[in-house]
């Protein structure tokens, strides 16, 4: 039988419109927009598009959102002083840089610089030490989505087997410590991992986040289970033109899986909307003077 196909569009859009109204109150209450501030360095292609998606959706729902473009022979030092300054600035609840970095810039350096109250992304050790210890504040906006999509899959967490394919701390570690919160029996795999097919056929819940196109074959998944494509890889099409795929053979898979997410509509979307939802998150923290 053919999976269920696990809209994330217009659930994204469920979110953006949950945050939209919670924008309308926390400008009632406050008097000002929740500000996001968007860092791209570089001309990455994708990151282009990615960064201005992310600009315009905060406008979209009402929040004062700003990208920064700055050229890829940017110093190291010059990056880190706009990181600092957004972190000085009232106004500002989030600050995004966007990955990758160019390789000039040590990414470690720049992303430890964020206030970790307004790490809208979660990638601060500090946020992402809370998360590991059961504490979450600001949890990274890739596994925030995927969590949601299990959600509207209504797949009961509490003791399913769910593999976890990608250990980066973007999407594999946040995903697994949010499965393991809802007493998911979890493993990480990755690309070490021995009979990693062997291991995906044992999961109730599969989440792909290698960044491998198509990985994921239809003999690496037990009839029923649930599946999450995080991966966005663009390949050759064939007729001289490119296509995203993620890292599930969607076709094959579908007809095994009970719920799949397709690329793109899947995980992509969600990402940005909860991106949203932790700026209207940080701006509340902040507002409220609780971090
Ligand atoms: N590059 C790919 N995904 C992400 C993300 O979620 N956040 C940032 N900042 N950069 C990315």
């Amino acid at each position: 039988m053919a999976a269920r196909i696990l809209d994330g569009k217009k659930l994204a859009e469920t979110v953006r419109a949950e945050v939209r109204e919670g924008v309308t109150a926390f400008k009632a209450k406050y008097g000002r927009a929740p500000g996001l501030e968007v860092i791209l360095v570089g001309d990455d292609p994708a990151s282009q598009v990615y960064t201005r998606n992310k600009e315009k959706a905060s406008n979209e729902v009402g929040m004062r959102g700003h990208l920064h473009v700055l050229p890829a022979s940017t110093p190291e030092d010059d990056v880190l002083a706009l990181v600092q300054r957004l972190n000085a600035d009232e106004a500002t609840d989030g600050i995004l840089v966007q990955l990758p970095l160019p390789k000039s810039i040590r990414e470690q350096r720049i992303l430890d610089a964020v206030d970790p109250a307004k790490d809208v992304d979660g990638f601060h050790p500090i946020n992402a030490g809370l998360l590991a210890s059961g504490r979450p504040r600001l949890v990274p906006c890739t596994p925030l989505g995927c969590m949601r999509l299990l959600a509207l899959a209504e797949v009961p967490l509490k003791g399913a087997h769910a593999v976890v394919v990608g250990r980066s701390n973007i999407v594999g570690k946040p995903v697994a410590q949010l499965l393991l919160a809802e007493h998911a029996t979890v493993t990480i795999a990755h690309s070490r991992t021995k009979d990693l097919a062997a291991l995906c056929r044992e999961a109730d819940v599969l989440v792909a986040a290698v960044g491998k196109a198509e990985l994921v074959r239809g003999n690496f998944v037990k009839p029923g289970a649930v599946v999450i494509d995080v991966g966005i890889n663009r390949v050759d099409a064939g007729n001289g033109k490119t296509k995203l795929v993620g890292d599930v053979a969607y076709a094959e898979v579908a007809e095994i899986a009970s719920a799949i997410t397709p690329v793109p509509g899947g995980v992509g979307p969600m990402t940005i909307a909860y991106l949203l939802q932790n700026t209207l998150t940080a701006a509340h923290a902040r507002a409220a003077g609780s971090t």
